[in-house]
């Protein structure tokens, strides 16, 4: 493309270098002056609004941040940064961020999971950021997946390794949600599932209680990151959407086809017009304007073009336009184990470690399930 600036610059150095007479002079102001109104490099008011549309394809991001209650390091040193040399994490950041850039832009959404960050975060918080963090809980914009003084509607148990019938009846029949989501499936079951469209289902986990037991189960096509080339974390190596016409390498039309070309993959491995992208991963966020600065544009010229919606949403949202769609979902009612991600990959050993431990929830379950069905 014509880089419009170097050309103004070059004109704006002749005039001073060179003696013009006042009618070349003008000439070149005029010049100046229309290159002014046909380039705009300043301020975009990014329409990010948008909700579902009926007969497109609808594009759910759903920003979160998928925080381990202590992994490689521990919880305190997770939520406030500390031992950053064994894992670059903080949690605090997390959600100090998340906050500031909901509170920029009224149309962003997040979910969060991870209760026992967020208490550490919410006592120390002043009366007037709790008050806005009530508002944003009330306004469905921070859309917990577990608590706070809110039903939540949805589980969004991303990354548990394998998935026991139990938990679609405790989900679903005693806590009362309609939905869960996770990442985590057999690899080979996950193959299957994308080629007959089977991913997302109903899951049935007791066949006593039938129909009053079940929950909408999605499972994610890949992994809970989202696809490739849209992951926007601060230092990550990413190719941000550039609209400024005056800069650098400007690439709005090459960006907004590799979204509408993700999302279309994604489509053919479900059933109606609504997918979810994942638009986060471990311990991101850490600059949320980073994330959300890129998705706002992406809304903006996805929509300007028009070949598919993409919208800010949270599991709820999604959730209901898939009730909404009027399309029949494949019946499950068995566990998501044993769990293998790869080949000769099998996770059945995470459950020999602490063996009595685990034999003894194993046998609880049973029971449990039995004393309910009975
Ligand atoms: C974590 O950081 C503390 C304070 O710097 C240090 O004493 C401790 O050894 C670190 N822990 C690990 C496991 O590196
Ligand atoms: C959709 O699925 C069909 C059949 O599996 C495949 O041939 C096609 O390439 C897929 N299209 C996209 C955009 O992924």
């Amino acid at each position: 493309m014509i880089k419009r600036l170097h050309l103004f610059e070059q004109i704006f150095k002749l005039s001073k270098m060179e003696e013009l007479s006042n009618g070349s002079l003008t000439s070149i102001l005029v010049c100046m002056l229309c290159l002014f109104l046909t380039v705009n490099g300043g301020y975009v008011k990014y329409y990010t609004g948008a909700g579902v549309v009926p007969g497109k394809l609808n594009v759910h991001l759903v920003a979160h941040s998928h925080d381990d209650v202590g992994w490689l390091k521990t919880v305190d040193q997770y939520f406030v940064g500390s031992n950053n040399s064994i894992q670059g994490a903080c949690v605090e950041n997390v959600l100090d961020s998340v906050v500031e850039a909901l509170l920029r832009d009224p149309n962003r959404k997040f979910v969060f999971a991870e209760m026992a960050f967020f208490q550490r975060w919410w006592v120390e918080q002043s009366p007037e950021i709790q008050e806005q963090v009530r508002k944003l809980v009330d306004g469905g914009r921070l859309e917990f997946v577990y608590a706070f003084n809110h039903t939540p509607r949805a589980g969004w148990q991303i990354d548990p390794f394998g998935h026991s019938a139990v938990q679609a009846y405790l989900l679903g029949d005693e806590l009362g949600f309609d939905s869960v989501h996770f990442a985590r499936i057999d690899y080979q079951d996950r193959a299957k599932r994308k080629g007959d469209k089977s991913l997302e289902v109903i899951w049935r986990g007791s066949k006593t209680f039938g129909s009053s037991s079940q929950i909408f189960a999605n499972a994610f096509p890949v992994h809970y990151s989202p696809p490739t080339g849209f992951q926007f974390e601060v230092f990550d190596d990413f190719e941000p959407l550039q609209d400024n016409p005056l800069l650098e390498d400007y690439n709005v039309e090459p960006r907004v086809n590799d979204f509408v070309e993700a999302a279309l993959t994604q489509a053919n491995v479900t059933r109606d017009n609504h997918v979810m992208w994942t638009m986060g991963d471990d311990f991101q966020y850490q600059y949320a304007e980073s994330w959300f600065k890129q998705m706002d544009k992406f809304i903006h010229y996805v929509n300007k073009d028009g070949r598919v919606n993409a919208l800010y949403s949270t599991p709820s949202l999604y959730t209901n336009a898939k009730n909404a769609a009027k399309v029949s979902w494949p019946l499950k009612t068995d566990d998501y184990f044993p769990y293998a991600d790869g080949i000769n990959a099998y996770w059945t050993g995470f459950f020999t470690s602490r063996p009595a431990l685990k034999r003894y929830v194993r046998e609880l379950s049973g029971y449990y399930l039995v004393r309910e069905s009975a």
